[in-house]
């Protein structure tokens, strides 16, 4: 198949409409690799070298950082007795235990106080854009992460789950004040295929010159119906609740998953550790 084919394919299966591609077009294999991003969490039983993991972190921290703050650590979770405490603590996510490497996204807070200290400079800037763009940096890093380990053919899933866990986890890591967990991430050579979910279309989450600001949920409704066609949710949450749906798209599943307070203490955790949210 012609790669600005392939390409096109996937973003129809990604966002059920058609976007032409041009076949001359450079960095078509990137593009393709970009759009056909899937999560693994199911890993064969071989290791990742160190020396690759070490290629992928330095890749991934070159990525872009606000104002060259380089705000984002990767921490590598090398003892396998750790890594077995951190999945131990979220049962319902065993390729955590199961996969061959397991990192930590940080963002960091600390080193710009530290260096404004050395450098006997005041730091008037001890307020939520630090732990703002901290947690940015962190993310962009993790993202980039993820772009260097499909591009040699491994296969990731963050795990955010472990701020469920933020205090404990931390306590593990050795994290110290002002140095913060943003996602793990699992890490191997996939096990399957795996496939593309679809997303929102393009008309809810793309948008010019000014915000589309009209009533999306017809359009969320019409990616419900197409994610169901093509993705359908295994089980249901919580129908002793809220009982069986006869459709269940993604708005009702996330409707549903967000009806349940998630993770409400974070924000006592950032502050604990040491950021000012205000
Ligand atoms: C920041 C972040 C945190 C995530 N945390 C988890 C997690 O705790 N457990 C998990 O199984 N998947 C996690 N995921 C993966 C998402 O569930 C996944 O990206 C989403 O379902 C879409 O599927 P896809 O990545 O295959 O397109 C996370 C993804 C991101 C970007």
């Amino acid at each position: 198949m012609q790669p600005a084919t392939a390409l096109e394919n996937i973003l129809k299966e990604r966002f059920g409409t058609s976007i032409p591609v041009d076949p001359d077009l450079p960095g078509l294999d990137e593009l393709t690799r970009i759009a056909g991003h899937r999560s693994h969490r199911r890993f064969l039983e071989r290791a990742v070298e160190p020396g690759l993991l070490r290629l992928l972190c330095a890749c991934a921290l070159s990525a872009p950082s606000k104002s060259d703050l380089q705000q984002a650590d990767i921490l590598v979770v090398g003892e396998k007795e750790t890594q077995r405490a951190i999945a131990a603590l979220i049962a319902d996510m065993p390729w955590i235990a199961d996969a061959p490497a397991f990192l930590v996204f940080l963002a960091n807070g600390r080193r710009l106080p530290l260096i404004a200290a050395a450098r006997e400079k005041p730091f008037p800037n001890d307020h939520l854009d630090l732990f703002f763009t901290a947690a940015v940096d962190s993310a962009i890093v993790l993202a980039t992460f993820l772009r260097a380990a499909a591009a040699v053919g491994l296969g990731c899933c963050p795990i955010s789950a472990i701020r469920d866990h933020a205090r404990t986890v931390s306590e593990m890591l050795a994290l110290p004040a002002r140095v913060i967990p943003v996602a793990g991430l699992c890490l191997g050579w996939p096990k399957e295929a795996g496939g593309v979910t679809p997303r929102l279309g393009l008309e809810v989450t793309l948008h010019q010159d000014r915000y589309a600001a009209e009533d999306s949920m017809p359009r969320i409704e019409d990616y419900d119906r197409r994610r169901e066609a093509r993705r359908p949710y295994l089980r249901q949450r919580a129908p002793e609740r809220w009982g069986k749906a006869a459709a269940y798209g993604w708005s009702e599943d996330k409707a549903r998953q967000y009806a349940e307070p998630l993770r409400a203490d974070f924000g006592a955790f950032v502050c604990a550790q040491g950021f000012r949210l205000d």
